[in-house]
């Protein structure tokens, strides 16, 4: 009887003396990884003040409450997803420093962030190879998600990238050489939070892969016929950086998205082209497309 309960008592300690590993996101921000449902997991980890705080009697705080660990180095335990910011006070209750604990649950549905129509939750284009892309997300309308750090490498290559005013997206920026062939993929990683639950979001791509080409300008429609440009924003030489084009002619008052079956269909490299059906009135509907990677079709643009 004895005998059993020590085992289980060493059991439960043993369990709990297990001290997991933090992860670091960037400076004062960990991650505590947890496999399986968090929601019925306790984990000890321990967080240090701060080596320059040694001599201090040091006191701790958990989201602005005080708690009972004390010393420059504790053992907490964190319960389900309640991680929190941890600050260590000094004798007159000074902030010495603080750690953030995120709780990343590993197995979890993420629900942070909104999917898109390809089921990613984040949508990555750019307009062209110069070197600028842009990726964007929606948030989840029930959650008050927040960015907690983003980054973007291509071989190990950092790529500059800025947070969008909206919170919603990043302009990244590679400087590279427009013809270089794209051997490697693009990394981003966009890590965000939701109270104390962390949520990680990879997406890894060729530019060409995302490039969607702007909207074309139809310059100029006379007999029939419609001329356009390639867009502003494209690469030159045109030689170099061809385009190709989806024309349709389809019925007055429908949009160009519109699935009917189209008067007239084609695809075409010129640009320009001449309607043949003689109705006196159309939707000419014109979009465009690298045609070496057939992958994104600009929209459409379209005149009445
Ligand atoms: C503050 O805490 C962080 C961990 O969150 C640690 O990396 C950093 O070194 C500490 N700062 C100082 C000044 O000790
Ligand atoms: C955590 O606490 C520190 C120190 O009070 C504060 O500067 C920081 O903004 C807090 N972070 C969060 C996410 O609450
Ligand atoms: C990737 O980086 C390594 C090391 O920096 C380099 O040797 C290699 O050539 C790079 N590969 C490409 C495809 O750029
Ligand atoms: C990164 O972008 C920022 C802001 O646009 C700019 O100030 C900085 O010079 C850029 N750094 C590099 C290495 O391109
Ligand atoms: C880049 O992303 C891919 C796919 O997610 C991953 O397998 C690979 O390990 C990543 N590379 C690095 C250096 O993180
Ligand atoms: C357009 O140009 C591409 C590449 O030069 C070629 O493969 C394709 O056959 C051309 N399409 C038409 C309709 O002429």
């Amino acid at each position: 009887m004895n005998l059993i309960f020590l085992f289980a008592l060493h059991l439960t300690l043993l369990h709990m003396g297990e001290s997991h590993s933090l992860r670091v996101i960037k400076p004062n921000v960990v991650a505590l990884d947890v496999d399986g449902d968090p929601m019925t997991q306790m984990t000890s980890v321990s967080l240090q003040c701060g080596d320059e705080f040694k001599d201090v009697e040091i006191h701790w705080q958990k989201n602005g409450q005080m708690i009972l660990s004390k010393g420059n180095s504790i053992n907490v335990n964190i319960q389900a997803m309640l991680g929190g910011n941890f600050t260590c006070h000094g004798l007159s209750g000074e902030v010495l420093n603080h750690t953030l604990v995120l709780v990343n649950p590993v197995n979890f549905e993420k629900a942070i962030l909104k999917q898109n129509q390809d089921k990613e939750f984040i949508t990555c284009l750019a307009r062209n190879y110069n070197g600028l892309f842009h990726c964007s997300w929606k948030w989840s309308p029930i959650r008050n998600g927040v960015v907690v750090f983003f980054k973007a490498f291509r071989n190990s290559s950092h790529i500059n990238c800025s947070l969008d005013p909206d919170n919603a997206g990043l302009t990244c920026e590679e400087e590279k050489c427009s013809y270089s062939e794209e051997v490697t993929r693009i990394n981003l990683t966009l890590v965000v939070r939701n109270q104390y639950r962390l949520e990680e979001h990879q997406r890894t791509f060729f530019i060409h892969d995302i490039v969607k080409p702007e909207k074309v300008s139809i310059t100029k429609a006379e007999n029939n016929e419609f001329h356009w440009g390639t867009p502003k924003t494209w690469n030159m030489p045109y030689s170099y950086y061809p385009l190709q084009y989806e024309v349709k002619v389809i019925k007055p008052h429908k949009g160009c998205d519109d699935t009917a079956t189209p008067v007239e269909n084609e695809y075409i490299n010129e640009t320009h082209y001449k309607v043949s059906d003689r109705r006196r009135s159309y939707t000419f509907c014109v979009r465009a497309q690298d045609p070496f990677t057939n992958q994104v079709w600009s929209d459409w643009n379209q005149q009445r």
